[in-house]
């Protein structure tokens, strides 16, 4: 069900709907440089593996993240008053949130927005039997569309939390944008408590996007396993490889699926060209320094009032104030 005025709706079973996954993907695979977004990384079995990346050895960002929430949550959560919603936006497993709802006053409503129902479903169960006292309320729906809480939740005041550096993968104007079109949500005055991965040295990226074990690789491929799926294209996995590697001047990740062999392939009707060594533009992970992202926070019209970093500082957790 949505309600008046809002993209999101509140998490309950519902068909599929593949158009607008088809018309994205026919879209951006008749570019001149194809690309796909990263928001369809994230169907069930996506987001099953971003889980396990989160877990691997290479992939350092979680593990800094949760050290700086442990550390730090009593800071984080200390202007949080007994009335307040928590809203997290792209809340995946909302494993994270945990350390933060664990010091929060009973009460408090929490509201993960997240493409990924069978993530949203799985944390709403957990959360719910862990903390019986705080209102899980998930929005499935695009979080770069204004998203407005349930209508009981409406008067009540709010914070916002956007950890996982997710903004990252989105480019600098578009996080401005992202960050302007959260003010809907958030308005003036209101916390956004955002994780923002740090520049660091390019071999260190590289392995954390291209872990020994292959899950990255795995979670790359599954685009096409689930246009397979979901479009009834009959795309061959094997004949695509990933490839993750660092960008300098433009400061970012990038990752791609490579066609190892000239072919065509077919989707919803459209036939699609690629010459062997051809790439799909898959994801960008933009890193930051601390300076660079109080910049683009401050162009968003968001006011930086603190930072948090982990030992290591490899990563960054930002409190920004609505203006
Ligand atoms: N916050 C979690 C998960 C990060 S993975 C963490 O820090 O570990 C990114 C999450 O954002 C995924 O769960 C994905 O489904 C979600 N996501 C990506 N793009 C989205 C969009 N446009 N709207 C809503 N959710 C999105
Ligand atoms: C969700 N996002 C911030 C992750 C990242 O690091 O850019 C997604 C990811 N892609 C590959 N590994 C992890």
């Amino acid at each position: 069900m949505r309600h008046a005025g809002s993209n999101a709706r509140l998490l309950e079973p519902q068909p599929e709907v593949a158009d607008e996954f088809a018309l994205s993907v026919v879209e951006g695979l008749s570019r001149p440089r194809k690309a796909l977004s990263c928001r369809f990384f994230y169907d069930a079995r996506g987001s099953d593996l971003f889980e396990q990346i989160t877990r691997l050895p290479e992939y350092y960002p979680t593990r800094a993240e949760a050290q700086i929430l442990s550390a730090y949550a009593d800071e984080m959560m200390a202007e949080i008053a007994r009335d307040s919603v928590l809203v997290e936006f792209g809340s995946g497993s909302s494993l994270k949130t945990e350390t933060l709802l664990a010091r929060a006053p009973d009460g408090i409503a929490y509201v993960p927005i997240d493409v990924s129902e069978s993530a949203l479903a799985s944390a709403q169960r957990r959360l719910e039997a862990r903390f019986p006292n705080i209102a899980v309320r998930p929005l499935v729906g695009d979080f770069s569309l204004p998203i407005e809480v349930p209508p009981d939740l409406s008067g009540r005041p709010r914070t916002g939390f956007f950890p996982g550096s997710t903004i990252g993968n989105l480019t600098p104007p578009d996080a401005v944008e992202l960050l302007r079109t959260f003010k809907s949500t958030l308005p003036r005055g209101s916390r956004l408590i955002i994780g923002i991965d740090l520049k660091k040295d390019a071999r260190k990226l590289v392995l954390a996007y291209n872990d020994a074990a292959g899950v990255t690789a795995a979670f790359n491929l599954n685009l096409l396993v689930r246009i397979n799926r979901e479009l009834g294209s009959a795309i061959d996995v094997a004949s695509f490889r990933h490839e993750a590697i660092y960008e300098p001047r433009e400061g970012r990740i990038e990752m791609h699926l490579v066609s190892t062999i000239e072919q065509e392939i077919s989707i919803a009707g459209h036939r699609i060209h690629f010459e062997a060594n051809e790439r799909i533009h898959t994801e960008n992970s933009y890193k930051y320094s601390i300076a660079q992202f109080q910049e683009l926070a401050l162009s968003a019209n968001w006011t930086p009032a603190h930072v948090w970093i982990d030992d290591e500082g490899q990563f960054s957790v930002h409190e920004l104030i609505s203006g």
